[in-house]
């Protein structure tokens, strides 16, 4: 039996990995901690919310003293760390949380770990881990060609990167100093059920299906690097059983894509599947994200070579998939963009 502690598991990648982990698991016992900010909703945890192996805790990872005694009382083992402040655009309006919830945070929770950890004897022990759920945009922007390696120089820019790329330099030091079995992993743009309809994708399928128009940044010729949020979930699975203590992953399956790209392929979807009043004539260019990274790419072959993971869902799939996702559940996206959001939502685009 493994204990975990998923932390941040009412969000978007946090509560797929939750659900992928009960189906494939019998024996194991997943403890969720999430503060439930803006973006946590336990509407995403639904269809397990009885499940016996699970539960959730209220709480923010910057209160150490509670989280000292979570991992105690449930005997945890591994630690998953999803818990962060994610959205780009509101650390440009507002640095501050991301330095609080993904730097302060990440802090609090290795010091809780490390003292239960040292406790139980140290060392490296099978099934024991704390793994940071980090992100390719620490290594800031790439030109037309190459990819990010693990050994490719982090160079945030935004102050969520930067956050980010604090966070997997304290990690690393919990390595170097303690040898605490840690691992980090630096994935790409993930896409799926539960996103919150902040982020592109989601935002896009949304905005088409009220037909409202498409904000697209810039030239909108920046490219993303697209991975099925349960394609990520499996890697870090794989990552916190088998990764090398110490290691850093990057994850991506090469489906790099500029944005207009993404939101023609929605409009065309749904032009066909919901309302012909969806078009191309919704595409609307506004003003240039402040520090827009123009690229992203993963060169993902050390997680293929030395995991043996390799990504299942081909983009064309994985993004009707999620088109689907997004029409069946209509009263989740209602539920979820309801209140706080809506204020932050007008504040930027109007109503
Ligand atoms: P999300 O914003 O959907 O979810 C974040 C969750 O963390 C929410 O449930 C929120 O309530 C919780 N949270 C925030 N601050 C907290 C705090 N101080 N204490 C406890 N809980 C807190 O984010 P996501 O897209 O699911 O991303 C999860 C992780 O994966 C993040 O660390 C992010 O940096 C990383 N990541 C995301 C992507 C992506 O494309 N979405 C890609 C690579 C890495
Ligand atoms: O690369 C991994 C990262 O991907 C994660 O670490 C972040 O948590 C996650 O939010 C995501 O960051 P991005 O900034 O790439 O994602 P976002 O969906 O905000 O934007 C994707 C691209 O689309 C980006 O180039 C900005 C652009 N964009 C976004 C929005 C919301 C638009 O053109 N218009 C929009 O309205």
């Amino acid at each position: 039996m493994k204990n975990i502690l998923v932390t941040g598991g009412a969000g978007f990648i946090g509560s797929n990995f939750i659900i992928y982990m009960l189906k494939n698991y019998e024996d194991i016992r997943l403890v969720n901690l999430d503060a439930l900010t803006y973006a946590g909703n336990l509407e995403n945890l639904k269809e397990i919310e009885g499940d016996g192996r699970y539960s959730f805790i209220q709480a923010d990872i910057c209160d150490g003293e509670t989280i000292g005694e979570i991992l105690k009382e449930h005997e945890i083992d591994t630690v998953i760390n999803f818990a962060a402040e994610s959205h780009v655009d509101r650390s440009i309006s507002d640095p501050e949380i991301f330095i609080k919830s993904n730097v302060l945070g990440v802090s609090t929770l290795l010091g809780a770990a490390k003292r239960l950890w040292e406790k139980e004897g140290g060392g490296f022990k099978e099934g024991v881990k704390f793994l940071q759920v980090s992100t390719d945009e620490v290594y800031g922007s790439l030109g037309p060609e190459g990819f990010f390696t693990e050994t490719t120089p982090l160079d945030p820019h935004s102050p969520y990167s930067a956050s980010k790329a604090s966070a997997d330099l304290l990690v690393k030091a919990y390595y170097d100093t303690f040898k605490m079995p840690v691992n980090i992993t630096r994935c790409s743009n993930n896409y799926g059920p539960f996103q919150f309809p902040e982020k592109l994708i989601p935002l896009m399928i949304n905005n088409c299906l009220s037909l409202k128009s498409l904000p697209v940044y810039g030239d909108g010729m920046q490219v993303r690097d697209w991975l099925y949020v349960e394609d990520h979930c499996r890697a870090i699975d794989l990552v916190a059983r088998r990764g090398v203590p110490g290691e850093v992953y990057n994850i991506g399956g090469h489906n790099e894509r500029p944005n207009v790209f993404i939101v023609e392929t929605i409009i065309d979807y749904l032009h066909e599947k919901v309302d012909s009043a969806i078009d191309r004539s919704l595409i609307k260019h506004v003003e240039d994200r402040k520090g827009h990274d123009r690229r992203y790419g993963i060169d993902p072959e050390k997680i293929k070579n030395e995991l043996g993971w390799e990504p299942t869902t081909a983009f064309e799939d994985g993004i009707v998939l999620t088109m689907d996702w997004y029409l069946q559940n209509r009263d989740w996206t209602e539920k979820v963009t309801s209140g706080e959001y809506q204020k932050y939502y007008e504040e930027h685009y109007g109503k």
